[in-house]
């Protein structure tokens, strides 16, 4: 493969759809996010890259640098899959930073005669650019299917702690722990969640991807699960991506928790991974995307590239919920004001948008004891309030059958409106991060207009401005 070669090509004709400041792959299939981690003054993005097809197959993990969260720049690749351990794909992972070394935990996914092998793998950075791969450090423990991966890494009370998603021999989807001194020697602690354990009844065939970290005080555990049924309007995606509130302890190694809870109510929103900023904050990428069988409708994948990474976000607890808020860095994307108007009166009300510029963030205040509202994004995303019903919905043209889909969840009363548009991503953060809908979309080159429909003149406030491109 020549990477710079290829990456030109692909770049020269990568269609209209390419956004301009989310991460996507040059060429290739993007999935979930990897190793995040602030090092030797850098932010370290790597993310699941399969860099011949728009299939899932041959992980590499693509390796990228940022200084401010917002420009990334590209590197070679930090993991290929080119070992015994690893040849059929080096799965998702984390890192941790130890004696100034960047330590990588990842799965070395394996596959001969339709059977599959599973081992939790090191690799080790000094500076950050070259990779060295040391090999299986934990094997399959008995009770487990192959179905076993994702390792994160975290230290707690002195000691490290690696949490491995799993499916468990009866089908049932679990979090699993091992803890050790030195990185190296890990000793099995057994499950800490999942289907049967802490009240939960059952709940997915498979838990992928767990992440563990607490804010102000609280435990807060991620995860993936696959298999959950649509319940109302929550679970309505194949798969699911949410948290669990509680208490891990790393002595008893276990977690105690509360219900669980979606992380994003949007189309397109799996496998979040966090890290630690120097400052202190907990901040969230995810992979804005879901491996389903709409996957092959993408208008990317002639263009030889599909999928894109969320912005980055910040987790903080309120009410005992986790909010997610773009990072404060985004702000400095934003170029001109598009569009600013303080009171509205017209109805309906529309924003022309530069059809020749397509990365914008909106910020829309609503009047206090706002009814019911809509806005429709270049005719594709329509954003609905409806006070009656307590519930925000985001509709959107389905790639697949061209009529409008839905996700939907509780709202009690709706106050602002954040949306980043770029290209074919839109994030929307209601009330300050308490509800977040993320999804992808394809809208026609013609469409510029953002159109407001409400019962009464609610809008108090609207600013538009035009976002810089920071990749390719
Ligand atoms: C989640 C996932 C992980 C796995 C990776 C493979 O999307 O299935 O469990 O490590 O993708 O690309």
């Amino acid at each position: 493969m020549n990477h710079s070669s290829n990456k030109k090509d692909c770049l020269a004709q990568s269609s209209s759809y390419r956004p301009g400041f989310h991460i996507t792959p040059p060429y290739g299939l993007l999935n979930d996010p990897n190793g995040f981690i602030f090092f030797q003054g850098e932010y370290h993005l790597f993310y699941q890259w399969n860099p011949n097809d728009t299939t899932h197959a041959d992980k590499h993990w693509a390796h990228l640098v940022s200084k401010d969260l917002c420009a990334w720049k590209e590197l070679e690749p930090a993991l290929i899959p080119n070992e015994w351990y690893d040849r059929d794909g080096c799965y998702s992972g984390t890192a941790v930073v130890e004696d100034n070394k960047m330590v990588i935990f990842y799965t070395g996914n394996v596959k001969e005669e339709g059977e599959r092998f599973t081992y939790q793998c090191r690799a080790v950075s000094e500076d950050g650019r070259n990779f060295y791969k040391e090999g299986p450090v934990v094997k399959l423990p008995d009770g487990y299917t192959p179905h076993f991966r994702d390792p994160k890494v975290l230290k707690r009370n002195n000691e490290w702690h690696m949490l491995v998603g799993a499916r468990d021999l009866n089908n049932d989807g679990k979090v699993v722990l091992f803890t050790s001194s030195d990185l190296q020697n890990w000793r099995w602690r057994g499950d800490i969640a999942g289907a049967y354990l802490n009240g939960l009844g059952t709940f997915g065939y498979m838990w992928e991807c767990p992440d563990l970290f607490s804010l102000e005080g609280q435990d807060v555990m991620l995860v993936s699960p696959q298999g959950v049924e649509a319940e109302g309007k929550k679970y309505n995606n194949l798969f699911q991506s949410g948290y669990f509130l509680g208490t891990f302890d790393p002595e008893k190694a276990s977690f105690s928790h509360g219900d669980f809870c979606e992380l994003d109510r949007g189309f397109d929103f799996y496998a979040p991974q966090t890290t630690e900023a120097p400052d202190g904050r907990r901040i969230l990428a995810a992979w804005m995307g879901m491996p389903d069988e709409t996957e092959s409708y993408h208008p990317t994948k002639k263009n030889g590239w599909m999928h894109a990474m969320t912005i980055p976000r910040e987790l903080m607890l309120k009410n005992n919920k986790v909010v997610q808020l773009p990072v404060k860095e985004m702000q400095n994307l934003r170029t001109e004001t598009a569009f600013h108007q303080e009171v509205i009166t017209e109805e309906p009300f529309m924003i022309d948008l530069d059809k020749n510029h397509r990365s914008y963030e909106l910020f829309i205040e609503l009047e206090k004891n706002t009814e019911d509202i809509s806005l429709k994004i270049l005719n594709e995303v329509e954003i609905s309030f409806k006070k009656q019903l307590q519930q925000i919905s985001v509709k959107r043209t389905n790639l697949v059958t061209n009529e409008r889909k839905e996700r939907a969840c509780f709202l009690n009363e709706l106050r602002t409106i954040n949306i980043f548009i770029d290209v074919s991503t839109v994030e929307i953060f209601i009330n300050e991060g308490e509800e977040v809908f993320s999804l992808r979309f394809f809208p026609s080159a013609n469409e510029r207009g953002i159109a407001f429909t409400s019962e009464r003149k609610e809008i108090a406030k609207i600013t538009a401005w035009k976002m810089r491109r920071t990749m390719y």
